[in-house]
């Protein structure tokens, strides 16, 4: 897709997630179940992430409201998709479905072929969502993260 392309249907449009839509995109994520949200998703990480992935989220317009959103990006490796979300009275419409196939769509055209999503593993629904579009579940897998912040906290405080 190119750069700007918006894509119509049932009066939905879909553009680049802009950094001027960080605030009404953020209410819809306060609102939608299964989007967590933490120190990522300020203004200025949000802006650093967009930054750094041009181009590949998106947000869905209907009557020039934000109905839907996603972001999208790369590590050069693998891509990722975070926090997809549609607002309620516009699901089961083909929202998500057209966010997601955007991200794939940008992936592919810097040679990205596999992307991954983190789902709370209480978030029934969000999983339901996904295995019915085809993603597959990696069971063998288990996602560990290590915060440096908080570990060099640990060492100052033992040595102080
Ligand atoms: C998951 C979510 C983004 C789906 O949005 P949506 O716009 O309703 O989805 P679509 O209309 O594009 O659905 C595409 C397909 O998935 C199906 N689908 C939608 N929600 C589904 C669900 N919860 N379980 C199973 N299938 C689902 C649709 O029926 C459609 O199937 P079809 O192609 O066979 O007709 C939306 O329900 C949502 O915002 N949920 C809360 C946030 C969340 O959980 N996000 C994902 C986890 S990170």
């Amino acid at each position: 897709m190119k750069t700007g392309t918006l894509i119509k249907s049932d009066g939905v449009r879909l553009r680049a997630f802009r950094i001027r839509d960080y605030k009404e995109v953020l209410r819809l994520w306060k609102r939608t179940e299964g989007v967590g949200l933490n120190e990522s998703d300020t203004r200025s990480a949000i802006a650093t992430f967009l930054r750094r992935n041009p181009r590949m989220s998106f947000v869905a317009l209907k009557h020039g409201k934000i109905v839907g959103a996603v972001l999208c990006g790369h590590d050069g490796r693998r891509g990722y998709l975070h926090h997809l979300a549609v607002a309620r009275r516009y699901r089961k419409q083909g929202i998500a479905r057209q966010l997601v196939a955007a991200c794939l769509a940008q992936l592919k055209e810097v040679d990205i072929h596999k992307c991954s999503i983190f789902v709370y593993a209480n978030n029934v629904a969000g999983m339901s969502y996904w295995k019915h579009n085809g993603w597959k579940l990696r069971d063998e897998l288990r996602i560990m993260q290590f915060i440096p912040a908080v570990a060099d906290a640990a060492v100052f405080c033992r040595t102080c």
